[in-house]
């Protein structure tokens, strides 16, 4: 039997404990043994939950007890999480996580603790919930140099997006609509200020590099200004807008990006709706190949966090080795990347001087209209570099959306 503890009894923890007892069966047959969760800590108490048999509240019990091999960390955020999962890989003890937070901080840092130790430090449920990506990239994806990584990697804007373009809706609706139905945190700003997702894309380009990709490094838009007469453009080009975090290597280096993006349908990412992620990662010799499914909710989740205990019991005591170094990887700058942008603005007349200018320096461009809408002018870009489309449009006032296109 291998004994296990969860960190923190909401709704992963307590998923995980659910999975680890519906499933008990499988997970004994896939490990070898049984797997007992021995220990929960919360600081709450749980009475009447029979969780209550297994409750602690002073994390050194866990700690302390050596028949403890595997820890799923499901508290979130940097602290405790972090001096707790530090420690108890510090005592040989695996830990399991969804915390992305923490992965995307201290990744490459636990994972050496992990290795000196003879542990391991897994976090598939990190990046798009259920959907497993980190494993496949680690040990399927090995024959290949990965050039892309694109992905719709969060499910709340993905919902919002959605609802916007079916139904017509304004972004503030359809956000209280998302939080009324619990697809969306009552403070949303993670989500839709695409901080989540940043986060997601820094761990996968992490691992792709095999070197430290900071977040921080990372240019990121949300969804929070695309409004309704994006969406009626969108349609117009049998198009969608998608919140996408990409990592494309050009000449060798990496960009990275959170971004809305226009997506057309021959896009795999196109049909991805609702709250459903998805993920294509392209190989120099495998092509595209794409991940979908729930990138959050409690089963989901937690089925990631349990496969990766499962992992943890079959290599006890035996680190497998992670590709990811604690030395920074330098991303490509943002300002140099090409690409096409879909552009909105007042349209003042093609006497105005400065339109006029701005037309011949953009060159050729492709026209949109959008039914009902009037007064302003709409077009797609030939390739231009990020820094020479801010530098045109800074001497419009009227500029009323720039996204970016992904045909
Ligand atoms: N808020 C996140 C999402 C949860 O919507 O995808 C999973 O990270």
């Amino acid at each position: 039997m291998v004994n296990v503890a969860v960190l923190g009894y909401g709704t992963v923890g307590s998923g995980v404990v659910e999975v680890l007892n519906t499933n008990k069966e499988i997970i004994k047959r896939n490990v070898g043994e049984e797997l007992k969760v021995k220990y929960v800590l919360d600081l709450r108490e749980f009475e009447g939950d029979p969780v209550q048999e297994m409750l602690v509240h002073d994390y050194d019990v866990i700690l302390k007890d050596k028949d403890v091999k595997i820890i799923a960390e499901a508290m979130g955020g940097e602290e405790p999480a972090y001096t707790f999962t530090k420690n108890a890989l510090l005592a040989g003890k695996s830990v399991c996580t969804s915390n992305k937070e923490l992965v995307a901080k201290h990744g490459a840092e636990l994972l050496a603790i992990a290795k000196k130790n003879n542990a391991n430090y897994f976090f598939e449920a990190a990046v798009g919930g259920g959907i497993p990506i980190i494993r496949p990239l680690n040990d399927c994806l090995t024959a290949d140099e990965i050039t892309e990584i694109s992905g719709i990697l969060n499910g709340t804007t993905n919902y919002i997006l959605t609802q916007m373009s079916e139904k017509g809706a304004a972004f503030e609706e359809v956000l209280k609509d998302a939080q009324d139905k619990g697809y969306a945190e009552r403070n949303p700003e993670a989500d839709v200020e695409g901080y989540d997702a940043c986060r997601k894309i820094a761990i996968l380009t992490s691992l792709v590099t095999g070197k430290q990709v900071d977040f921080e490094d990372i240019h990121t838009e949300g969804i929070s200004k695309i409004t309704e007469t994006d969406f009626k453009y969108a349609k117009a080009m049998k198009a969608s807008i998608k919140l996408l975090g990409i990592s494309r290597k050009i000449d060798g280096k990496f960009y990275s990006m959170v971004a809305p993006f226009l997506v057309k349908s021959k896009n795999p990412l196109y049909s991805v709706k609702g709250v459903f992620n998805g993920i294509l990662v392209h190989g120099n010799m495998v092509d595209d190949v794409m991940f979908y499914g729930q990138g959050a909710g409690k089963r989901p989740t937690a089925s990631a966090v349990v496969s990766d205990i499962v992992e943890a019991a079959k290599n006890l005591g035996k680190n497998i080795p992670v590709e990811w170094e604690e030395t920074k990887y330098e991303l490509g700058k943002f300002s140099e990347c090409k690409g096409k942008f879909f552009v909105r603005m007042k349209d003042k007349g093609l006497d105005d001087e400065e339109m006029t200018t701005l037309f011949e320096k953009l060159g050729e461009v492709l026209y949109v209209r959008a039914e009902g809408v009037t007064g302003e002018v709409a077009f797609i870009t030939n390739e231009i570099k990020e820094v020479e489309l801010t530098e045109l449009l800074s001497k419009f006032e009227d500029v009323y959306s720039i996204i970016r296109v992904d045909f």
